[in-house]
């Protein structure tokens, strides 16, 4: 793994941008795995800066989000969907068709889950994934203890991650318990992996990755086992 030292949270999303925008300029027709959160949101205001002065095209640029909550519509003010199209998808020249997040409301979720991960493999896997990590370790919404073999599928959400979230509600009693995530076995597909650690709050965490310890009970921890992963992290998470 390598690690990029940050000085603060406005560094690591300016670095985070540029690794990204390198990657785009490299591969017009890149496949890009997305995460919302608190973590991206400024490498995100910084792609469209960038796509405002520079041009950048996301024309050809595929994306697949982590994940979405179970019993959001699209349109619902506190979906993922629309948490990507309001920080990032409406300001870019990306194509609708281009852009793929799981269907929290299919009457099929279990379905909906084996299609997500049939659309992936079809477009021919995700070049780069960007992560947010939890404090508890999570990835996606993969909380403590899913298997590592897991690939895109139902979760049930911890407390902690509820509390986590509750920030982007009025109350944490809407925040959703259930979601649809991408499993630790399809991001570890992913070509590359770029992971983005900011604040106090994710210290121990990632010291706990950093150990090198491998362990379901943690599960950034088997990112030590991907062969193309470069964390940027600032000073407060160092
Ligand atoms: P955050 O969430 O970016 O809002 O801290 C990260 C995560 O829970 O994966």
């Amino acid at each position: 793994m390598r690690i990029i030292e940050a000085i603060d949270y406005e560094h690591m999303s300016s670095l985070a941008a540029r690794f990204l925008i390198d990657k785009i300029s490299t591969n017009p027709e890149l496949v890009l795995g997305l995460a919302t959160g608190g973590t991206p949101r400024g490498t995100y205001k910084r792609l469209i800066e960038d796509h405002r002065m520079n041009g950048t095209s996301y024309k050809e640029i595929t994306t697949y989000n982590l994940d979405e909550y179970v019993g959001f519509s699209p349109d619902n003010p506190n979906s993922y969907h629309t948490f990507m199209s309001e920080n990032l998808f409406s300001e870019l020249d990306i194509q609708k068709n281009n852009i793929h997040l799981p269907n929290g409301v299919a009457l099929d979720l279990v379905e909906e889950c084996k299609a997500y991960e049939e659309r992936i493999e079809k477009t021919g896997g995700i070049d780069i994934q960007l992560l947010g990590m939890g404090s508890n370790g999570h990835i996606g919404f993969n909380e403590p203890g899913t298997s590592f073999e897991a690939n895109t599928h139902l979760v049930e959400l911890t407390q902690s991650t509820r509390e986590a979230n509750a920030r982007f509600f009025n109350h944490i009693d809407d925040v959703p318990h259930e979601a649809i995530t991408m499993g630790i076995a399809t991001i570890m597909r992913s070509r590359e992996i770029l992971l983005l650690v900011s604040g106090e709050t994710k210290r121990s965490a990632l010291k706990e990755l950093l150990s090198g310890d491998v362990r379901e009970s943690f599960p950034a921890s088997v990112l030590n086992r991907h062969p193309h992963v470069t964390i940027i992290a600032d000073q407060k998470a160092l």
